[in-house]
C-alpha cells in the first residue's frame, strides 16, 4: 500500500481519536495533511504536533488565539478558525482519505467539500447522510468519491453486502446494543439523568450518540443511514437488538444465508476496515476472544419504551423534509437534555411534534437544506421553551 494522505474532520472526539490511533499504527501507511477540531485547542495541538499536519483549524473562532499560542513553536503549521475555515480546509486541502467525523449537521457542509475533491470519505458522520442523504450521495457520484461507511453496522454490511447480488438481498438486519436502559421500566427511563444515557454499557463515545443509543435515536438514524448508503427501501430494513454487540450487523440473502461480521466493541476495526481497504491491514484495537463468549442473545426492539425506531420507518416514508426535521429536532432536544432543561422523554416529543410540522419541503440545493435544518431547529427550541 502506498503512503495515503489523511484529513481527519473531527480529529478531538472519539472517532477522531481512534482514527489518529490508526494512523499512529502504521507511520509507514498514512500522513495526516489536516485536523480539524470546535474548541478543544488541547487535544488539537497536542495531535498536531504528534503528526505534523500542514493545516489545523478550530471551528470556534475564540480559540484561535489559545491555539497559535499552543502551536507557535511549529510555524510551519497553518491555522485557521471558523465555521468557513473548516470548509475552506475541506476544499483546498486534498486527500486520499477524509474522515468525516465531525458530531452532527455541522459535518454537512465540509463533507460535501470534501466530496468535490474525490478520493475515499469515511464517513462517521451519520447525521448528514440522514438529513440529506440523497444530495450526499449524488455529490460523491459525481466527483467519483468512493464514500465507505465507519459506523459499525453499516461497515459490517459493507462487508458482507455482495453488490452484483443485491437483488437477491431479503433484509439487511441492524443490530443494536439496547443502551443502557435496555431492562428499564418505561418509568424508570422518564426520570433517567444525563449520566446514566451516556454511560454505555458496550461503547465508549461521544455525549451525543451515547444518549441517541439511550433512546435508540442511534438506530433510528441508522435505519435512514442505511437506506441511503445501500439504496435499500425501508421495508427491507430491520432492527434486532443484541446486547452483547458481538455482530455488528447481518444481510439476509434470498437463498436462506444471513452473513454477519463480527469483532470487539472497538471502532478502531470498521475504522481499520476502512482506511486500509480494499487491503486488510493490523488494526491496533482490541480483539475478540471467541473462546471466552458465554452467550450471543437477539431479540426484538420494544417500541413502546423505545418510540424512535418506528418514527424513522415513518420519516422515511414521508420523505426527506421529514427524516431532516427528524434529525433536526433530535439534535437540539438531545443539547437540551444533556444542560438539563428537558426529560429524556422529552427528547422524544419535541422530535415527534417536530416532525409533524416540518415534512414536506422541497430540499434541492445545500443552502434550502441548511435554512430548512435551521427552521426545524427554532421550532423544536420553541417546544423546549414551554416544555
Ligand atoms: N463514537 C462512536 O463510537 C461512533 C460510532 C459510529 C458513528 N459515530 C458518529 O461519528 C460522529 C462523531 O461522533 P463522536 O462520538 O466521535 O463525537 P465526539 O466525541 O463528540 O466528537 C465530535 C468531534 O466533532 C467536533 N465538533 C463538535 N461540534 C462541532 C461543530 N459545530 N463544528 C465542527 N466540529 C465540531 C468536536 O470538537 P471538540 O472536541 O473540540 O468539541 C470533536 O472533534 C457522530 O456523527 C456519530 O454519530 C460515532
Amino acid at each position: 500500500m502506498t503512503v495515503r494522505s489523511v484529513n481527519v474532520f473531527g480529529a478531538t472526539g472519539s472517532i477522531g481519536q481512534s482514527t489518529l490511533d490508526v494512523v499512529r499504527a502504521h507511520p509507514d501507511k498514512f500522513k495526516i495533511n489536516l485536523l480539524t477540531a470546535q474548541s478543544n485547542v488541547e487535544r488539537l495541538a497536542a495531535q498536531a504536533i504528534e503528526f505534523q499536519p500542514s493545516h489545523v483549524v478550530i471551528g470556534d473562532e475564540a480559540h484561535y488565539s489559545a491555539l497559535k499560542d499552543a502551536l507557535s513553536a511549529h510555524p510551519d503549521t497553518k491555522i485557521s478558525a471558523g465555521e468557513a475555515a473548516l470548509v475552506e480546509g475541506a476544499q483546498d486541502i486534498k486527500a486520499d482519505i477524509t474522515m468525516a467525523a465531525i458530531v452532527g449537521m455541522a459535518g454537512l457542509a465540509p463533507l460535501m467539500a470534501s466530496i468535490a475533491h474525490g478520493g475515499l470519505i469515511a464517513i462517521a458522520n451519520k447525521e448528514p447522510l440522514v438529513a440529506a442523504g440523497a444530495q450526499v450521495i449524488s455529490a460523491a457520484e459525481q466527483s467519483g468519491a468512493t464514500l465507505l461507511p465507519i459506523d459499525s453496522e453499516h461497515n459490517a454490511i459493507f462487508q458482507v453486502f455482495e453488490p452484483k447480488n443485491k437483488a437477491a438481498v431479503e433484509r439487511l438486519i441492524l443490530t443494536a446494543s439496547g443502551g443502557p436502559f435496555r431492562d428499564w421500566s418505561l418509568d424508570k427511563i422518564k426520570s433517567a439523568t444525563p449520566e446514566q444515557a451516556i454511560n454505555h454499557p458496550n461503547w465508549e463515545m461521544g455525549a451525543k450518540i451515547s444518549v441517541d443509543s439511550a433512546s435508540m435515536m442511534n438506530k433510528a438514524l441508522e435505519i435512514i443511514e442505511a437506506h441511503y448508503l445501500f439504496d435499500m427501501p425501508a421495508s427491507k430494513i430491520d432492527v434486532l437488538v443484541h446486547p452483547q454487540s458481538l455482530i455488528h450487523s447481518m444481510v439476509e440473502y434470498s437463498d436462506g444465508s444471513i452473513l454477519s461480521q463480527m469483532g470487539a466493541s472497538d471502532m478502531r476495526t470498521p475504522i481499520t476496515n476502512i482506511m486500509g481497504w480494499p487491503e486488510r491491514i493490523k488494526t491496533p484495537g482490541a480483539r475478540l476472544d471467541l473462546s471466552a463468549l458465554t452467550q450471543m442473545t437477539f431479540e426484538p426492539v420494544d417500541h413502546a419504551r423505545f418510540p424512535a425506531i418506528n418514527m424513522a420507518y415513518e420519516a422515511l416514508k414521508s420523505g426527506q423534509g421529514a427524516c431532516l426535521a427528524m434529525n433536526a429536532a433530535n439534535e437540539v432536544a438531545v443539547s437540551a437534555f444533556l444542560s438539563h432543561k428537558i426529560a429524556f422523554m422529552d427528547m422524544h416529543d419535541i422530535t415527534m411534534r417536530t416532525l409533524e410540522k416540518r415534512q414536506k419541503a422541497d430540499l434541492n440545493s445545500l443552502n434550502e437544506i441548511i435554512t430548512y435544518d435551521k427552521l426545524c431547529r427554532d421550532l423544536a427550541e420553541s417546544f423546549i421553551r414551554k416544555t
